[in-house]
């Protein structure tokens, strides 16, 4: 069985997407199968960044009962699996956000790890997101107003029963400006997991649709996503998982790539 992350965040913009991209791949760097899944049923966002804008099976797809969830399964060049949300304005409505806790629980038997890229704060799609968690991560910018949303993040989490793994501080430029890490510390009542350098590395792999732990393997941002990753996995690694070939083997790859 694998394990379910949930990256969440009260405020939009902050690096969900672009967090739970990177740990997906550093994750997979070090031989998980993972899923990255986009619960941003409105404004997806997951296969925009790695290349596959216009699938024939999204999540609408599967949450409206009219596909499995292996078929909107797609696998990036990378090996990074992904299910991406629809962009098509028709799909937009009419989907079943409760059904996505069962959907998600599908997803667990097919990977070592399944990471939720949330909608912001606490819509009714981004509450199912959490409840389908096991682990929460918390994406938060070193400023007073996401700051003060984290919170309200990891409260909420909380109060739904949930691990709160810990808050990834991104878009960190050190400057005198920024809200301290420090305060940042004493703000949160989880522990900070990772702070992230802004580094336009991250737009530049945006540019090229893939995670900026391949595109740019040697920057702090890399170094600071696989330092998470390994973090997650623990001192020991989560314990590999059977290889599921006949299961991924029958992906389609993703178009669009470089
Ligand atoms: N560490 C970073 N350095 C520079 N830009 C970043 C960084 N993290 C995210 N961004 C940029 O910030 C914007 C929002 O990031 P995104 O991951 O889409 O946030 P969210 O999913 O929370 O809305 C994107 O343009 C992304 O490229
Ligand atoms: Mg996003």
């Amino acid at each position: 069985m694998g394990r379910v992350i949930a990256v969440i965040s009260g405020k939009g913009g902050v690096g969900k997407t672009t967090t739970a991209i990177n740990l997906g791949a550093a994750l997979n760097k070090l031989e998980k199968e993972v899923v990255v899944v986009d619960v941003n049923l409105n404004t997806p966002n997951v296969g925009i960044h790695l290349g596959a804008p216009i699938v024939p099976v999204t999540l609408n797809h599967v949450l409206k009962g009219k596909a499995d969830i292996e078929e909107a399964i797609y696998e990036h060049s990378s090996g990074t699996k992904i299910v991406p949300s629809s962009l098509s304005i028709k799909e937009i409505t009419k989907f079943n956000t409760k059904k996505i806790p069962a959907v998600i629980k599908e997803l667990k038997a097919l990977a070592d790890f399944v990471i939720l890229d949330s909608a912001a704060g606490f819509s009714e799609e981004a509450m199912a997101t959490i409840e389908a968690g096991d682990e929460i991560i918390v994406v938060t910018n070193p400023e007073m107003p996401s700051v003060t949303d984290s919170l309200k993040a990891v409260k909420v989490a909380r109060e739904m029963g949930k691990e709160v793994k810990g808050i990834v501080v991104t878009k960190y430029r050190g400057e005198s400006y920024e809200m301290p890490l420090s305060s940042i510390k004493s703000m949160l009542e989880a522990p900070i997991i990772g702070v992230i350098p802004e580094d336009k590395a991250v737009k530049e792999a945006l540019n090229k649709r893939d995670a900026v732990v391949h595109t740019n393997p040697r920057s702090k941002v890399s170094k600071k996503y696989n330092e998470i990753a390994l973090k997650i996995l623990g001192p020991n690694g989560a314990p590999k998982e059977e290889k599921k070939d006949g299961i991924f083997s029958k992906l389609m790859s993703l178009v669009g790539e470089d």
